[in-house]
């Protein structure tokens, strides 16, 4: 008999070391990361310099969602006083009535900007109006294939790679050429699939950071067009992507030497000295 990969994780968890188990239900999976990050920007982008972005992404609120951790990191980027949220999707499994508990923390957060989101494969394939309804009511604009211009950057959304249709012509189509753009898109490998254009910033989850890592081995698991990219900064040229290994849980109610993590990104042109 085959067994899969996720079986066999989920028998390993589940029925060898029992204190392990405990140690990433009960303790890692509570444990706030706050990773501050520079992200380089190229000279011709300098207009970017010191945007300070809050990332979160894969709450799957319905699949044993922590509200403290949340609120915890909500008002960690309230103290931070970021120019812009950006959420990266897979707000819940399959049950969208976490939507509201959930959007009930959102929307207490106050970036100067604003607050934007991206659908991730598991709200694409449980889709209901719900979810773009409650985010918005929190304040949390939804990009499907989409922009929002300000005057240095735009923001931009794609659609799920993996349950939607995304459109990155569709998405930029008013942002001028010579404009910077982030851009949300719930899965990192399509990083890879386009070419250069002003993209600065990819942002992205998905992977959870593989949420059962292995010392020195790391992911245990990665899901679909998330295995190229699993977590952290990668750069290409130009364009920067931020992997960030999400709040929540998938599956199984534990991370093992993989924290939920928020990400706070500052955009930095290093050309420019800062001041002393
Ligand atoms: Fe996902």
């Amino acid at each position: 008999m085959k067994v899969s990969r996720r079986n066999w994780l989920r028998t390993a968890l589940y029925g060898t070391p029992l204190s392990g188990f405990s140690y990433g239900g009960l303790v890692e999976k509570n444990v706030l990361s706050v990773n501050r990050v520079d992200i380089p920007v190229a000279v011709e982008r300098s207009g970017l310099h010191g945007l300070k972005v809050g990332l979160m992404s894969d709450f799957h609120h319905d699949d044993f969602g922590n509200e403290t951790l949340i609120r915890r990191a909500v008002s960690v980027l309230n103290k931070e006083n970021v120019d812009v949220v950006l959420l990266a999707g897979d707000y819940i499994s399959d049950q969208t009535a976490a939507m509201e508990s959930l959007c009930g923390v959102l929307s207490e957060l106050r970036p100067k900007l604003g607050s934007f989101g991206v659908l991730g494969n598991h709200d694409g394939w449980h889709f209901d109006e719900s979810i773009p309804r409650l985010l918005e009511h929190a304040g949390v604009r939804l990009l499907i294939n989409d922009s929002v211009e300000f005057d240095e950057f735009a923001v931009a959304g794609l659609d799920s790679y993996w349950a939607g249709h995304p459109d990155m012509v569709r998405a930029l189509r008013s942002v001028p050429s010579e404009k910077p753009v982030l851009l949300g898109w719930h899965e990192p490998d399509p990083f890879d699939y386009y070419a250069e254009n002003n993209v600065a910033l990819q942002v992205s989850g998905h992977t959870h950071g593989g949420q059962i890592c292995a010392p020195v081995y790391g992911p245990v698991l990665l899901p679909r067009y998330g295995k190229n990219y699993p977590f952290g900064h990668y750069q290409k040229h130009n364009r920067s992507l931020y992997v960030t290994r999400g709040m929540g849980t998938l599956d199984i109610p534990a991370r093992f030497l993989c924290a939920p993590e928020l990400a706070i990104l500052t955009m930095r042109d290093f050309s420019i000295s800062s001041p002393s």
